[in-house]
């Protein structure tokens, strides 16, 4: 029974190694996740505490509605209840947009290298995606404001932007939302937000006030730690999220996330705990990378995309061996080079010393 057409040159995704595997494969006893920028210090406690309470009365629906959250995200954005739309992770908010927005005969505007679901649920849907190269780990803004026609719905600017961790400043997204037509939604996603330190960052949330063809998209999964239970939710005029809130299945998000998601929003200690500590770890990981002189991209983000005199992909099996994951840059568009989440200290220093001799080691092989 074939798919549409389209499916015809479409895979499904393919998930990062599981520890088990590589832990059995490599006789290992310990293993490192840095490859999906997961939140090394795991979550707040108080979620842990406050699991077994919200574990119960699974017989029933969860809220559809999402109330309770609903009530704390808006109080806490000062936006209207109604503004908000959630979803099994902002990956489907994504997945949400593009069945509204896009059918055969539309385009999509994305940038290239980016956050790959964008494209990849704009295909399900019959549009045309048009792919803008970023320039140097930034959006090229008038090269996707150039690129919009009259069967565009969508751009797309991810912002800090995976896999390269460019921020789209205050100045930019401004001029960019100044210039882009009012009937092209433009979809800033912000699944980074927390990690963001530079003080030109756009608000985004505020934007909404004067555009009403944007949307902003956040995540429980980064920084709050609570990738596992899936939940993200998208904020927008609600026009928009009405019609959002028509394609959503009618029960997205599980009664624990819900819970789950107001209790890591009230723990505002954790959070900071664990922004400190990526941003100190990440300082000294870049300060390794100025010392053995490897170039990377600005990261406002809890990962360093970093480039490479070899390929990405002997990097990253070298490091698996070691128990080490990260995330090759092959399949991201940028062969030499790797995507590395910031972890612990700890975890940080041994990676750092298996990275400088794998290098040295390689690169003396290659001269002699
Ligand atoms: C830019 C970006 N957007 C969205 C997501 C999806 O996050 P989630 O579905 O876990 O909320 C990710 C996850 O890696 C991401 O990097």
């Amino acid at each position: 029974m074939n798919g549409k057409k389209v499916f015809e040159e479409m895979t499904p995704y393919k998930p990062g190694k599981q520890t088990a595997e590589v832990m059995k494969e490599y006789g290992l006893t310990k293993i490192v996740k840095l490859a999906s920028n997961e939140n090394p210090f795991g979550y707040s406690e108080k979620v842990k505490e406050a699991i077994p309470s919200l574990a119960t009365d699974f017989e029933i629906y969860p809220d559809g509605y999402t109330t309770e959250l609903r009530k704390v995200l808006a109080t806490n954005l000062q936006v209207d209840k109604d503004q908000l739309v959630f979803g099994c992770g902002s990956d489907e908010v994504v997945d949400i947009i593009c069945r509204t927005y896009l059918e055969e005969g539309s385009n999509t505007i994305i940038a290239n290298p980016t956050f790959p679901q964008y494209k990849h649920n704009a295909l399900i849907q019959g549009a045309t995606v048009k792919e803008i190269p970023l320039l140097n780990g930034y959006h090229d803004l008038q090269g996707m404001l150039d690129a919009i026609d009259n069967q565009t719905k969508i751009v797309w600017l991810c912002t800090p932007n995976n896999p390269t961790g460019c921020l789209i400043n205050e100045e930019s997204l401004t001029l960019f939302m100044d210039e882009c037509p009012s009937d092209v939604l433009v979809v800033v996603d912000e699944a980074y937000y927390e990690y963001v330190t530079t003080e030109n960052a756009p608000d985004s949330i505020k934007a909404l006030d004067k555009y009403s063809n944007l949307i902003v998209l956040r995540t429980f999964s980064k920084a709050y730690g609570l990738a596992g239970l899936r939940i993200g939710y998208g904020v927008a005029n609600e026009k928009i999220t009405t019609l959002l809130n028509i394609t959503r299945g009618p029960f997205n998000t599980t009664s624990v996330a819900q819970g789950a998601a107001i209790v890591a929003l009230e723990d505002t200690d954790f959070l900071s705990y664990s922004l400190k500590e990526t941003a100190k770890n990440k300082q000294t990981f870049m300060n390794f990378l100025d010392e053995l002189e490897l170039e990377y991209y600005d990261s406002e983000t809890n990962f360093v995309f970093v480039k490479l005199p070899i390929s990405g992909d002997a990097l990253f099996e070298h490091l698996l061996s070691k128990g080490y994951i990260i995330r090759s840059g092959e399949a991201l568009g940028h062969p030499n080079g790797v995507r590395i989440t910031i972890g612990k200290k700890e975890d940080m220093e041994q990676l750092q010393e298996l990275i400088q001799a794998f290098l040295i080691s390689v690169l003396e092989g290659k001269q002699s």
